[in-house]
């Protein structure tokens, strides 16, 4: 049963020259899609506006049946779509906890705790890093407090953009399961933009493949990792017509 569900949807920044052109996206509870393309194919675009930080252009978006608000990055997290930015988007002068509790606002006052804890048994590297400023921590640290602060607003879509920009694969590597994990016990539903394909479809269930805008084809992750040649048929645009 699909939780996400992109219909027909036309994205980018000009009505007249879209950037994603009729993409048609569904992700069902606890699955988790590898969405990859090369640069400019429109990934990052495209998670924008789900997310509601850009206009929608055209088309329709829902989570679990009900149509989300276009342009509306309130509506859409309202809705459960979270995403996680490719620059993580830190309070960097706040500290780790603090960031972490700005996601527990709308938590009860006695689950505020269960929350915080929950965030240092996702990422323990996270435990002794509360009180220092997010700006201070390590790039993989940013990472796992970005995730972690997107997981505890308990999306039923989580978005990622660029899981491992800038990251050691040892970093990316202790952040999967974690996704998997989630996946898996709260049948969160995960897009995961990710430049590193053989990490991201040891991860994934189901690759989309982005190019130039549209869905050059997509297929069961083992089946791609088995034949990586055909990503790069694709990125190139040399792949036979499915
Ligand atoms: N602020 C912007 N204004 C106008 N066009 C933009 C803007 N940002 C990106 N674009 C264009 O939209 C297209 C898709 O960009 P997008 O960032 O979505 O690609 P991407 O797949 O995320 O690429 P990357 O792998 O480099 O992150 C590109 O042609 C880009 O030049
Ligand atoms: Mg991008």
């Amino acid at each position: 049963m699909s939780v996400l569900q992109a219909t027909a949807l036309d994205a980018g920044y000009r009505s007249d020259s879209p950037v994603v052109r009729g993409i048609d996206l569904s992700v069902d509870r606890g699955e988790i899609v590898a969405l990859l393309g090369p640069n400019g194919a429109g990934k990052t675009t495209l998670l924008e506006t789900l997310s509601g930080l850009l206009p929608r252009l055209g088309g329709a978006v829902s989570v679990d049946g009900n149509p989300v608000r276009p342009g509306d990055p309130r509506a859409a997290v309202r809705a459960g779509l979270v995403l996680v930015p490719d620059d993580r988007a830190l309070f960097r002068g706040l500290t780790c906890e603090q960031n972490l509790r700005l996601a527990v606002g709308s938590y009860r006052r006695a689950d505020v705790a269960a929350g915080l804890a929950q965030a240092r048994e996702w990422f323990p590297a996270l435990d002794k890093r509360m009180k220092v400023a997010a700006g201070q921590v390590s790039g993989g640290e940013q990472q796992m407090l970005a995730i972690a602060r997107a997981l505890l607003q308990r999306p039923k879509v989580l978005l990622i953009d660029e899981l491992s920009m800038g990251l050691a694969p040892v970093i990316v590597e202790s952040i999967l399961p974690v996704l998997r994990g989630v996946a898996a016990s709260e049948g969160t539903a995960i897009v995961l933009v990710e430049q590193h394909v053989r990490l991201a479809l040891d991860v994934a269930d189901r690759a989309v493949v982005l190019v130039h805008g549209n869905i050059a084809f997509e297929c069961p992750a083992t089946e791609l990792a088995a034949d990586l040649g055909r990503l790069e048929s694709a990125y190139l645009g040399t792949s036979a017509p499915a």
